[in-house]
């Protein structure tokens, strides 16, 4: 089948894209402990400005949100200008790039935690498993469950994020409300037990989101602001008793807002999410997790995304765009270096030779 479809243009929001690439949100963990991120960072993002899109990795938005050591964060002034130099660097190469809004809620731990707090959430109900930190595997703990009037001021947070990611020249923001992270540990049943309108039914547990979405949306207007959701994803021990219902009520809910974009990885074995989504959505529909070449032409040829995310692939192939282009072979991803510090399988993955002219 013809794959020219990946690389047409398509309007995102305010951004038209030069293709439907899109390189995934991944966490790299090359930030020092201030959550700054580090001297490699822009060229490694600056490599992959041929994605017709580039979305951050998961950054957060206040010292509370912190989910994993040498992560970063958009809190400090020290930060922001350090973004500064990244997305000056995707710009220089003709790039668009969002920024991740993650706030981890649960899946933290005290050690990463200002004054050695327990993480928040909606209700204070312990994942199971573990999480790594400098001091070595630690069993996930039971965190606090937020009191109603703290939630006002963490949607303030999404909104500080926002500003302070377009001061530091992001193109747009996209809310993680995926991977049991505390937007996701709203959304579902199994993390969250609340009685007031931030728990119960599924209007309710998408109250938070929506409050989020709604803050990111007066700073930087709804055309760059998009979303990530994962429906039935069990990573991070998150679970829902009808993720169906949760995640129709929540895209009929955020359909009219004008966003940039939904960005859809499904893990449902017997529903087809994108099938169930997609058709309820106003704007670009980004869909991800498990694509190659192939299958994401297919996808876009039958209408089922608009644009189509690579996760691990843009890990390990820089010019991922050019190699699906010439049909080239694709580097191996190294997962040993995935969250290792430093330049090894971060910024030395081989571009393909250029083509003689
Ligand atoms: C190293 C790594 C880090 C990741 N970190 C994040 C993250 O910070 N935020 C997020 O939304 N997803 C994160 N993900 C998930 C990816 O965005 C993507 O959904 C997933 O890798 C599936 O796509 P793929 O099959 O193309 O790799 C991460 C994935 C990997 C491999």
């Amino acid at each position: 089948m013809t794959t020219k479809i990946l690389f047409s243009t398509v309007r995102v929001g305010r951004h038209i894209l030069k293709n439907r690439l899109v390189m995934a949100p991944m966490t790299r963990s090359r930030a020092g402990d201030d959550g700054v991120p580090g001297p490699l960072v822009p060229e490694y993002y600056a490599q992959r400005a041929s994605a017709g899109l580039i979305i951050s990795e998961g950054i957060y938005p206040s010292a509370m949100g912190k989910g994993y050591v040498r992560t970063p964060g958009i809190h400090t002034d020290a930060q922001v200008e350090a973004w500064k130099k990244v997305t000056a660097a995707v710009h220089a190469k003709g790039g668009v790039i969002f920024a991740q809004i993650m706030h981890a809620g649960r899946i933290s731990d005290p050690s990463l935690l200002p004054g050695h707090a327990l993480p928040v959430a909606p209700s204070a109900v312990r994942p199971e498993g573990a999480t790594y930190t400098d001091e070595g595997m630690k069993p996930h703990v039971t965190p606090r469950a937020l009191e109603k009037a703290e939630i006002s001021g963490i949607v303030g947070e999404y909104a500080e994020a926002t500003r302070r990611a377009l001061a530091a020249g992001f193109d747009g923001v996209e809310l993680h409300a995926a991977s049991g992270y505390l937007p996701m540990q709203f959304l579902s049943t199994g993390s969250n037990l609340r009685n007031d309108e931030y728990g119960g039914s599924a209007e309710n547990r998408a109250r938070f989101v929506i409050e989020a979405l709604d803050a990111m949306i007066a700073v930087a207007g709804a055309d760059r602001v998009g979303i990530k959701i994962a429906p039935e994803m069990a990573f991070n021990d998150i679970n829902d008793a009808d993720p169906v219902e949760t995640y129709v009520t929540l895209v009929r809910l955020i359909a009219d807002k004008g966003l940039a974009y939904l960005h859809v990885t499904p893990y449902g074995k017997t529903v087809d999410y994108h099938e169930l989504l997609k058709p309820l959505f106003k704007g670009a529909y980004l869909a991800g997790a498990g694509l190659d070449r192939e299958k994401a032409a297919e996808m876009l040829a039958a209408g089922r995304a608009d644009a189509a995310v690579f996760g691990t692939l843009f890990v390990a192939n820089p010019d991922l765009p050019e190699r699906f282009l010439r049909n080239a072979r694709l580097n191996t991803p190294d997962t040993t270096t995935f969250y290792s510090p430093g330049a090894k399988g971060y910024i030395d993955y081989p571009a393909l030779e250029p083509l003689a002219a």
